[in-house]
């Protein structure tokens, strides 16, 4: 039988609806995700739901690829802007993604108190040795972008003259287990990494897929956009899977 592609959802609305546009499924739960297998199209697709942030996510891909093998993982769902042009129900191709959690911070001694826009990237794929002190400390201390796979961009870029919500682009989703209320933490990320968009999964999947060699990608909508006043819409959780079913099928016809 012909190995599936995985759509990873975050939350319920950002996964039931694709799980309803399934043929013949059948549910099944670990952990904090349930994965709906069925086919789409005739098909075999598995839609998981991973829960939120990036260990559920982390835990959901590697137990995904485990169990069911796909020749490909698309992971999508909302996000809050970063980029001022972006508006709310934009779509965000992942070209690169990034975990905007992983930090260390410069000495600062008891009273000098913390400077977050002061802190430098750390990447902790850098060496198998410490991050934060020894002799491997130095190398960790850049930034690490996950690639998304060419053929997959390929196939959002082929589809995207028939998406009506809002614009479509290419750009960098950042990822960690924050939600950025601050306007200058939101630019410094912006300025310093290229991020187009943050949420709180792609990096985490894209880091486990990488590591399997899976084929991969994030698409994320805007459902919200602090730096120009985009206020959070849900709804665009909908027209995100639904660009990845128009992609998905575009993709899985050109094989
Ligand atoms: N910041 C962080 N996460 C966001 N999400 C949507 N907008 C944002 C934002 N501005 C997504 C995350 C997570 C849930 C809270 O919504 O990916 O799954």
């Amino acid at each position: 039988t012909q190995a599936p592609v995985m759509i990873q959802g975050p939350m319920p609305i950002e996964a039931e609806h694709f799980a309803g546009l399934l043929d013949n499924v059948r549910k099944e739960q670990s952990g904090h995700a349930t994965f709906y297998l069925g086919t789409l199209n005739g098909y075999p697709i598995v839609v998981a739901q991973t829960g939120k942030g990036l260990e559920n996510t982390a835990a959901a891909t590697a137990i995904g690829i485990e169990r069911y093998r796909p020749r490909a993982i698309i992971n999508q769902g909302t996000s809050g802007g970063h980029d001022p042009s972006l508006k709310v129900g934009d779509i965000v191709i992942g070209k690169r993604s990034v975990n905007a959690s992983n930090f260390k911070t410069p000495f600062r001694a008891k009273g000098e108190g913390s400077a977050p826009l002061e802190w430098l990237p750390m990447d902790l794929l850098a060496s198998s040795g410490s991050a934060g002190e020894g002799d491997s400390a130095k190398d960790a201390e850049r930034i690490r972008y996950y690639l998304g796979s060419p053929e997959l961009i390929a196939a959002a870029h082929a589809v995207k003259h028939e998406y009506e919500r809002g614009k479509v682009v290419e750009g960098t989703i950042a990822s960690g287990n924050f939600w950025n209320n601050e306007v200058d933490r939101i630019a410094w990320l912006h300025n310093q990494f290229g991020t187009s968009t943050e949420e709180m999964e792609t990096a985490a999947a894209a880091q486990v897929a990488e590591a399997y060699g899976v084929p991969f990608v994030g698409i994320r909508v805007l459902s919200n956009n602090l730096t120009n006043g985009g206020h959070y819409d849900p709804t665009t959780a909908t027209d995100c899977q639904a660009f990845v079913q128009a992609m998905l099928l575009h993709y899985l016809a050109g094989e």
